[in-house]
């Protein structure tokens, strides 16, 4: 069957503003396709051809929906990062990208007339992402009060250091900002750990921990850190969001309870393509195989790019780092590391 025409849209660099020393922030132009819609905390697919194949990177946007006129993205050099490299060594204004289109969970729920305070608790720059959330939430969510507790090596290393001063000087009170800075010589303050993220919670939470939603964004370790700490602390695991940068493959550690072939059935925008699946073989993979295109990036269960909902059947999952418990009983699964078991199974996207 041959390969569908892929879905990608060329965007281009209209401006590039350096941030830090390592990170610069790219305005983007969308030139084909229909105009993006987006939500605060999500983030672009650009596809980078190369001869041994596409290769896919999902870039948070720092920019705001409704309040930016622009898409933004902001991007930090990585170690041996060779996409990195290309953005802060050589990519130049009016250079053109591909993208595969915007996605991610690390959104606003729905039910955000429940809370009441926000803790984004950030390293580095996790704070791309958060960035967005917190102008959307000044702006739309006047009920809403902010904490940010953000680590970095120093103010000079810090994202968005005067743009989120000056946000917090005319948030009359409501955006709150701890900056924590490995380089300070105050050691009792200079690194998050479990003790004192439990200090600030207790120094910042003006409500019940139930009213408290908290996003984290950094490296693996610091969220693991911070998870543990929040849940100890009597944040509801359904509270906590979750934004992973680094992507790894994940070790399969169980088989699944059932892995016999089963139809997968699945809604696409305007049709609705069919296919059997068999472990080890995902969804998302066998789709590729089969020519037809899903949305996806890190294809390993830590961004929720290819995340579907099941209308009928059972997926299993075998590796999730970003779908929440509620978004799980909601039916959302991830067709990356996703399997049909105990018969045929429908899916949609929205
Ligand atoms: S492609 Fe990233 S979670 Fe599936």
């Amino acid at each position: 069957m041959p390969e569908q025409e892929l879905p990608y849209e060329q965007l281009i660099i209209q401006k590039i503003i350096t941030e830090t020393p390592d990170a610069r922030t790219f305005v983007l132009q969308q030139v084909s396709g229909i105009p993006y819609t987006y939500k605060a905390g999500q983030f672009l697919t650009l596809v980078f051809p190369r001869p041994t194949g596409e290769q896919r990177r999902s870039y948070s946007l720092s920019s705001a929906p409704g309040l930016d006129d622009a898409l933004a993205i902001t991007v930090k050099r990585i170690e041996n990062g060779e996409f990195s490299r290309y953005f802060i060594d050589h990519a130049r204004e009016g250079d053109r990208l591909l993208s595969a289109g915007i996605g991610g969970l690390f959104v606003l729920p729905e039910d955000i007339a429940a809370y009441r305070q926000l803790f984004f608790i950030i390293a580095g720059s996790g704070i791309t992402p958060a960035f967005s959330l917190i102008k959307t939430i000044l702006h739309k969510h006047v009920h809403l009060s902010i904490v940010l507790l953000y680590s970095n090596r120093s103010a000079q290393d810090t994202i968005f250091y005067d743009a989120l001063i000056e946000l917090a000087q005319h948030s009359q009170g409501r955006l709150i900002i701890d900056f924590l800075f490995s380089s300070s010589n105050n050691i009792l303050k200079s690194r998050l750990n479990n003790s004192l993220l439990a200090a600030l919670l207790s120094e910042y939470g003006q409500a019940r921990p139930e009213e408290i939603l908290c996003y984290t964004c950094g490296p693996v370790d610091y969220m693991d850190t911070v998870s543990i700490t929040l849940l100890t602390e009597g944040i509801p695991r359904s509270n906590i969001k979750k934004e992973s940068f680094v992507s790894y493959v994940p070790e399969l550690t169980e088989l699944p309870p059932d892995t016999e072939p089963h139809r997968v059935s699945i809604k696409l925008k305007d049709h609705t393509a069919a296919f059997t699946v068999q472990f080890p073989v995902s969804i998302l993979h066998q789709a590729q195989k089969e020519g037809i295109a899903l949305p996806y990036s890190c294809e390993s269960g830590q961004c929720g790019s290819c995340a579907a909902r099941c209308t009928r059947g059972r997926v299993w999952i075998a590796y999730n780092e970003v779908l929440t418990d509620k978004e799980l009983d909601e039916g959302l699964v991830l067709t990356c590391q996703g399997f049909p078991i105990g018969g045929d199974i429908e899916l949609e996207y929205e």
